[in-house]
């Protein structure tokens, strides 16, 4: 089997008025085995939609999508069956216990009485939740309730699966422990496809999409797409910042700048020429430099340049 999921011309609307716009718009979605798969995009953009769609919970408006190649609106619970799926609302209930919730997922997912306490051990040492197995799920912390979601998600040993935003809310040890797990799912042999707002975040997995506004703009793996980016990044420290935003502002070939932390992340068409051209004017006004390099693109430069990009399109 090729693709895992694969979604051709998937469109959403949620309104019958014409002039809704669509929550998505021809989304093609291939996904390889094993591989884990990142959506990114900001609020609003469709994650929810497509992941809802992917999961048999909602049907699309035109367009198909399969999973393991069964068609989602013709054989949802073949796909269930087959398929893990945390939502971005929380998922678990609050007033059961670690435990309970454990014992709850394993029955309506069909897992064998037998095999439930095996499973349920491992996935409690996976998620590191062994000692808090009769805490209350409303009880725990923002990231050990994310764990705990995954860990009902696997409950069944899926081959697939889907997570919405696992990451959105959590303190940044818990994020990183989230994703050192899906890198354990991964090496299990299971297809992830996982949606995030953060851009960082893409660059952990192996092929990213990025959506916007119902639209998948790009799709490659984060070095690709970095590549394939017809700019180069200068980054600049220099006081004061008046001064630096405005040198910035003149400077022949700069495309564009953004402030991020105490430094200025410019966008330009040739470094070779822009550096030395911004020091000589930011010492000719009295600047005092720090620092003043290429930097390597990342993927957040990639999203605003594309989005950009759209937007001038309109
Ligand atoms: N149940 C719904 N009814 C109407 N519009 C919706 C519904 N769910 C989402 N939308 C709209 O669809 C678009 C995509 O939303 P969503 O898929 O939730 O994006 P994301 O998960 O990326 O934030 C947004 O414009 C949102 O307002
Ligand atoms: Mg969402």
């Amino acid at each position: 089997m090729e693709e895992v999921i694969k979604t051709q011309q998937l469109t959403k609307y949620y309104s019958k008025t014409k002039e809704a716009e669509p929550a998505l718009v021809g989304v093609d979605l291939i996904v390889k085995p094993g591989e884990l798969y990142g959506l990114v995009g900001p609020d609003g953009a469709g994650k929810t939609t497509l992941l809802r769609i992917l999961a048999t919970v909602m049907e699309p408006t035109s367009g198909s999508a399969h999973l393991a190649e069964l068609n989602v609106s013709k054989q949802p619970e073949k796909i269930r069956a087959r398929l893990g799926y945390m939502p971005q609302a929380f998922s678990l209930y609050p007033d059961l216990s670690v435990m309970e919730n454990l014992r709850f997922f394993a029955d309506i997912n069909g897992v064998p009485r037998k095999r439930q306490k095996t499973r349920i051990d491992e996935l409690l040492d996976f998620a590191r939740l062994t000692d808090f197995t009769k805490r209350r799920s409303e009880n725990l912390s923002g990231g050990m309730r994310k764990k705990l979601a995954l860990a009902c998600a696997l409950i069944h040993e899926p081959e697939i699966l889907l997570l919405d935003e696992p990451t959105t809310g959590v303190d940044p040890v818990s994020r990183r422990e989230l994703w050192q797990l899906l890198t354990k799912v991964i090496h299990q042999g299971v297809t992830v496809l996982v949606s995030t707002p953060y851009m960082d975040e893409a660059e952990r997995c192996k092929t990213v999409s990025i959506l916007y506004r119902g639209r998948i703009l790009i799709t490659g793996s984060p070095n690709e797409l970095e590549k394939q980016m017809p700019f180069r990044i200068v980054e600049v420290k220099a006081r004061p910042r008046r001064i630096l935003r405005e040198v910035a502002d003149q400077t022949e070939g700069v495309l564009s700048w953004r402030a991020v932390g105490d430094r200025l992340r410019l966008s330009v068409s040739d470094s070779s020429q822009v550096l030395p051209n911004l020091e000589e004017s930011l010492k000719r006004e009295g600047a005092n430099i720090s620092i003043l390099r290429e930097a390597r693109i990342v993927m957040e430069d990639v999203f605003i340049h594309l989005v950009e990009k759209q937007e001038a399109q309109g």
